[in-house]
């Protein structure tokens, strides 16, 4: 499916059935086309162990249909009811302190717990046989929001047994175990697998490979948890997209496996409440405390148009003010119309806001939505209307454009610079996301691109930050590559094994790059050193680098920083925004590639032959226009505070 469309979260449940009908007709008349339901609708489906009651959904799913409505449906169990608890008492999850967690809010169980990823089989056949025929079916959601509230680790009884069966399968012997993860320090070696710990409540740190097992073990039972219920989905309909709704900024579990098993990738975007939380500093909290900051949604856009096989929709859009953050501001007047926008422009398929109606009841009570709690229309109510008219007049269709700029994004990467930070603070994530905020401010389409991936052809700049270990598919792909290539800072610093390479960082060969890292200088960012001439400094992270490569940048104090060997360029520190800027430009120039002059706060996307503008500004933003382009065929030149313009190119289409 090409055509971008709207959708609506709705928990029938929660309303009078003989309000179904008018709901329906009003999400029918805001030009909604996706409805997603039954997620967390556990104990109204079996209020009682085997007491199946899946009329009521039927009759909703029958009204919806009648409207032209079509259902994603959403298995649900990242709520289990009480009852579950009583059949298995050992499925809730135990934190780090070692505490088990209780029932009354949701995910309360253990991904290691074979017994309820059984009752979730057992759930999600049951369902699949129930509604999977119903003409207004049109997709699946597996689950609601894996690992939210901190849910993908636990240190269960469940999760040590199952940890000591995974490292069986991946060692074979406990001598290879001790070998992979250096237990000969501190006499850490086991003789069996049964004897392997978890590793928490330790009396300091334990191994990072020990550790980085754990999470990649903790990631492979989120897949497999996935893949459960996608098999019984795709068995029943093969035809119809099975989906996850992921969320921004969450890292611990590998996306890219988990999508093995999905047709599409989704993911939940709330932009004010995600600002509110990040770390971000003070300023720009304040400057877009009303609209999201403008790169975030774009990024996570992107990764999960990779994570999803070039296939992502938004599966809940905020629509007005959240109840998560600890201050949870009223979007700025077009914003649930210009994240929609810009969603579309970086390739979704659908935007679904969450939720209908503002719910009078329970925890979520403050979170708006397209409805106020007495049906009355909520102001994302009337912009939810107007996109879906624009979307028709402007006819969007195809795909979001390749991108000239390649960014890796890697969930190990993410692990092992947090088990290991050497210098707090320092992330895989922050890299990447720098470097993409840097290239886009150019108007730069940049795709997001999986560590296994094998070609880099087609791109003119891909960077590789932070990347902890080198693979044979991303080893071919930069021998292989001809554009311009960045990697570094403490890329290929370690083994798989999470050791140091015997060539030392970053491990590659010498016709490729002539470097070795000899040793790291961190220091608290309050500590800045100045890069000479053009600005920028270093900061955080500063290697000292051997290398017979060409210099093109050093810092006050004479250690380089960027340096190169032909297209190759090493990044041998972080930096502030204005040495990563200065590092973006340097490589566009090098690059020649063409860029837009794009005032502040306005940022853009190419999809299917036009350009989307969108203006995150509180204020009014003049757009020059672009050689390519052929006039606009929504807005103008003259964009108000969230406003969008959309360009027709004149090269494409
Ligand atoms: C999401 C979640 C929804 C709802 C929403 C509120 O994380 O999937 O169920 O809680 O947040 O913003």
């Amino acid at each position: 499916m090409t055509t971008p469309a709207l959708g609506v979260c709705y928990y029938p449940e929660h309303w009078p059935e003989d309000w179904w009908d008018r709901d329906a007709a009003r999400m029918a008349e805001v030009g909604i086309k996706f409805v997603r339901i039954g997620e967390f609708a556990w104990s109204r489906l079996e209020p009682t162990p085997g007491n199946l009651q899946f009329d009521w959904i039927i009759r909703a799913m029958d009204v919806l249909g009648r409207h032209g409505l079509k259902i994603v449906f959403g298995t649900p169990t990242a709520t289990p009811p009480r009852w579950m608890i009583d059949k298995h008492p050992d499925m809730l999850a135990v934190d780090a302190q070692g505490r088990k967690k209780g029932f009354g809010s949701r995910r309360h169980y253990d991904f290691s717990h074979l017994g309820y990823r059984e009752e979730c089989a057992r759930i999600t056949r049951l369902l699949a046989d129930a509604v999977g025929d119903h003409p207004a079916l049109g997709a699946w959601q597996t689950d609601n929001e894996y690992g939210c509230h901190g849910t993908t680790y636990s240190y269960s009884p469940a999760a040590k047994q199952g940890f000591q069966r995974w490292l069986a399968e991946k060692y074979g012997t406990a001598d290879a175990l001790n070998q992979a993860w250096g237990n000969v320090f501190w006499s850490m070696e086991y003789n069996r697998f049964d004897q392997v710990e978890l590793p928490n409540l330790l009396v300091c740190e334990p191994a990072p490979a020990h550790d980085l097992d754990f999470r990649r073990y903790a990631s492979d039972q989120v897949a497999a948890f996935n893949k459960v219920q996608f098999d019984i989905l795709k068995t029943k309909r093969p035809d119809l997209p099975v989906i996850h709704n992921f969320m921004g900024r969450y890292t611990e579990f590998d996306h890219y496996d988990v999508a093995e098993t999905l047709d599409v990738a989704s993911w939940d975007a709330y932009p004010i409440g995600h600002l509110a939380v990040s770390d971000e500093p003070d300023d720009v909290k304040r400057q877009y405390m009303r609209q999201g900051e403008p790169d975030y949604q774009a990024f996570h856009h992107d990764l999960y148009r990779a994570v999803g096989h070039g296939r992502w929709w938004i599966m809940e859009q905020q629509p007005g003010p959240v109840n998560w953050g600890n201050f949870n501001p009223d979007p700025l007047p077009g914003m649930a119309r210009l994240w929609a926008w810009e969603a579309f422009a970086h390739g979704a398929e659908v935007v679904s806001y969450f939720r209908w109606r503002q719910a009078p009841f329970a925890q979520e009570q403050m979170h708006a939505g397209l409805l106020r709690p007495d049906s009355e229309p909520a102001p994302a109510y009337h912009e939810a209307m107007r996109v879906a008219e624009e979307l028709t007049a402007v006819g969007i269709a195809g795909k979001a454009a390749k991108g000239r700029v390649a960014l890796v994004y890697d969930y190990e990467s993410e692990w092992a610079w947090d088990v290991q930070p050497q210098a707090k603070g320092f992330t895989h994530g922050a890299h990447v996301r720098a470097l993409y905020a840097a290239f886009r401010k150019h108007g730069v389409d940049i795709d997001i691109v999986s560590p296994s991936t094998t070609s880099f052809a087609g791109y003119d700049i891909v960077a590789i930050p932070a990347l902890f270990a080198w693979n044979d598919a991303l080893r071919t792909a930069i021998t292989e590559f001809e554009g311009h290539l960045l990697i570094g800072p403490r890329s290929g610093s370690k083994t798989e094994n999470f050791s140091i390479p015997n060539k030392l960082a970053p491990d590659l060969p010498t016709n490729l790059l002539d470097l070795k890292v000899l040793r790291i200088d961190s220091a608290d960012p309050s500590v800045e050193v100045e890069v000479k001439g053009g600005g920028g400094a270093v900061r955080h992270w500063r290697e000292r680098i051997e290398t017979k490569a060409n210099v093109v940048m050093e810092d006050v104090e004479g250690w380089p920083v960027l340096v190169n060997q032909g297209k190759l360029y090493y990044l041998g520190a972080s930096g502030t925004k204005a040495l990563i800027q200065r590092v973006a430009d340097y490589l566009i120039a090098e690059a020649d590639l063409p860029t837009l002059a794009l005032p502040a706060g306005v940022r853009c996307r190419t999809r299917d032959g036009f350009r989307v503008y969108v203006n995150y500004n509180a204020g009014a933003a003049t757009l020059t226009p672009a050689k390519d382009e052929a006039g606009y065929v929504l807005g103008s030149s003259e964009m108000p505070a969230a406003g969008v313009t959309v360009a027709r190119l004149a090269t494409v289409g």
